[in-house]
């Protein structure tokens, strides 16, 4: 090599083009692929009736919540509050919190890529997963589909508190088993048949005769609505894989950290930034939690592996910077603050407001995480605000806008 060439390439230009290639591959690496190549097509008139649905109160045994009373574009397709309130819950947002309502001991997850090419797992516990190839779920062996969104579409309907009133006079749909679902399916889809709107446009859309409507019919247009509202857009990070744009030097700085001494890649990895899989990552936990006093055993409770308790599926990352509050129950309301808690766990928690209980499960947590690639990695402010910085670049927005519907 010339000297004039080796000149050339120690000038800022020179080191940042190979910064950029370096990432490039790094990223292309890890399974990232261009949006379109994610997709699932989708009939349109079947993607405009599953909207209706979304927005519709009908949806819930009592009529007062929808779909969208929980997945608002406001807060990226989440609710924006700690832990989901459904049944009469008014409102969006606080103004929800502090209306009351039936309280979902979790947070509610976003749906950006759901559903998409390869993306096959669903809930923080994963339970719905065709991941083998076969959809397992609390169905058994009577799921509705065997696709696992359309499984994972017919459950919220079914949750106490989410969709179906926690009160006595309801007391006869509150045993969450297949026989009393199906009841609950039949009294939804009757409603859903004799809509004006709802029941022609779901009937030409699904090719069947009015009378004919099944809830699977109902589920299949919520999830093509879904699949394509929601679909992975172009991002900034798109650009700049397959289209050769810039980055600020801020977000490629925390792109070569996500992909390289970070170690987020491991887990958050593939066009959806997540390996649908299950990890243990001891957030502080917000709430009463799914099993009760402020427990969450998370995959456990799907599948009774003792590795697996407090393991959470790996959440995607697309439109993070959308989706605030973090975590499985909503905890960490900063998205700097989430970077922190994966790698300084105790970052996060303040042991004298816990009680023993509380410590006691979070030592159990921490002693899973002791033996993951989190430990060990260290981290300046400065990493941690580049690897904010690069989460942004992957925000777009969706393809049509939800009726608010509280
Ligand atoms: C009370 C608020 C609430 C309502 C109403 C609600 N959801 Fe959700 N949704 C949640 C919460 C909370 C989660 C996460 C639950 C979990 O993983 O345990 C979630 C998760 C999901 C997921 C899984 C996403 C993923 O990343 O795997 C799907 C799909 C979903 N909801 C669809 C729907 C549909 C369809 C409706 C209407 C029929 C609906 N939800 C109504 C709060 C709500
Ligand atoms: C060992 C696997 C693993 C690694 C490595 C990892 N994460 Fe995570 N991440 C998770 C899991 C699991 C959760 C959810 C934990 C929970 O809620 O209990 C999570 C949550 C998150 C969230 C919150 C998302 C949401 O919607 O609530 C963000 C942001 C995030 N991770 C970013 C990162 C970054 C940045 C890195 C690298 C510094 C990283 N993660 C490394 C597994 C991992």
């Amino acid at each position: 090599m010339s000297a004039a060439m080796s000149l050339c390439c120690l000038t800022p230009a020179g080191a940042d083009g190979l910064r950029d290639t370096v990432l490039r591959d790094a990223i292309l690496a890890s399974g990232f692929l261009p949006a379109e190549e994610t997709h699932i097509e989708q009939p349109q008139d079947l993607v405009e009736v599953g909207k209706l649905l979304f927005e519709s109160r009908l949806l819930s045994f009592n009529n007062d919540t929808a779909c969208a009373s929980c997945h608002i574009d406001r807060f990226g397709s989440a609710d924006g509050i700690v832990n989901a309130i459904g049944t009469e819950g008014e409102g969006v947002g606080s103004e929800r919190v502090l209306n009351g309502g039936d309280i979902v001991p979790r947070n509610a997850l976003p749906f950006w890529g759901r559903g998409g090419i390869g993306f096959d797992t669903f809930f923080w516990d994963g339970k719905v997963d065709a991941s083998s190839g076969y959809v397992i779920s609390q169905f058994g062996d009577r799921n509705p589909s065997t696709d696992p969104l359309v499984v994972a579409v017919h459950l919220p309907p079914a949750e106490i508190g989410e969709m179906v009133i926690d009160r006595s006079e309801t007391e006869a749909m509150q045993t969450e088993d297949v026989e009393t679902a199906n009841k609950l399916y039949d009294i939804l889809t009757a409603r859903v048949r004799d809509d004006d709107v709802l029941g022609p446009n779901l009937a030409a859309a699904r090719q069947v005769e009015q009378g004919d409507i099944q809830f699977l019919d109902i589920a299949e247009a919520i999830a093509s609505f879904i699949r394509f509202n929601y679909r992975i857009g172009q991002t900034r990070l798109h650009d700049f894989v397959f289209e050769e744009a810039k980055l600020s030097d801020q977000e490629r700085d925390g792109g070569l950290l996500f992909y390289g001494s970070g170690g987020c890649v491991t887990c958050h990895r593939g066009p959806y930034f997540s390996d649908l899989d299950f990890h243990v990552v001891p957030f502080p936990q917000a709430g009463f939690g799914r099993n009760g006093f402020g427990v969450d055993y998370g995959r456990f409770n799907v599948n009774l592996l003792e590795a697996d308790r407090y393991a959470m599926r790996t959440p995607p990352l697309l439109n993070v910077a959308k989706t605030a509050p973090y975590g499985h129950s909503g905890s960490i309301p900063d998205l700097k603050d989430v970077i922190r808690a994966h790698i300084d766990p105790l970052y996060a928690i303040d042991p004298s407001k816990m009680t023993l209980n509380d410590r006691n499960e979070f030592y159990g947590r921490l002693r899973l995480w002791a033996v993951s690639p989190l430990n060990g990695v260290v981290m300046s402010e400065e990493d941690v605000r580049d690897l904010a910085a690069f989460l942004e670049t992957i925000s777009y927005d969706s393809e049509m806008s939800v009726a608010i519907v509280d």
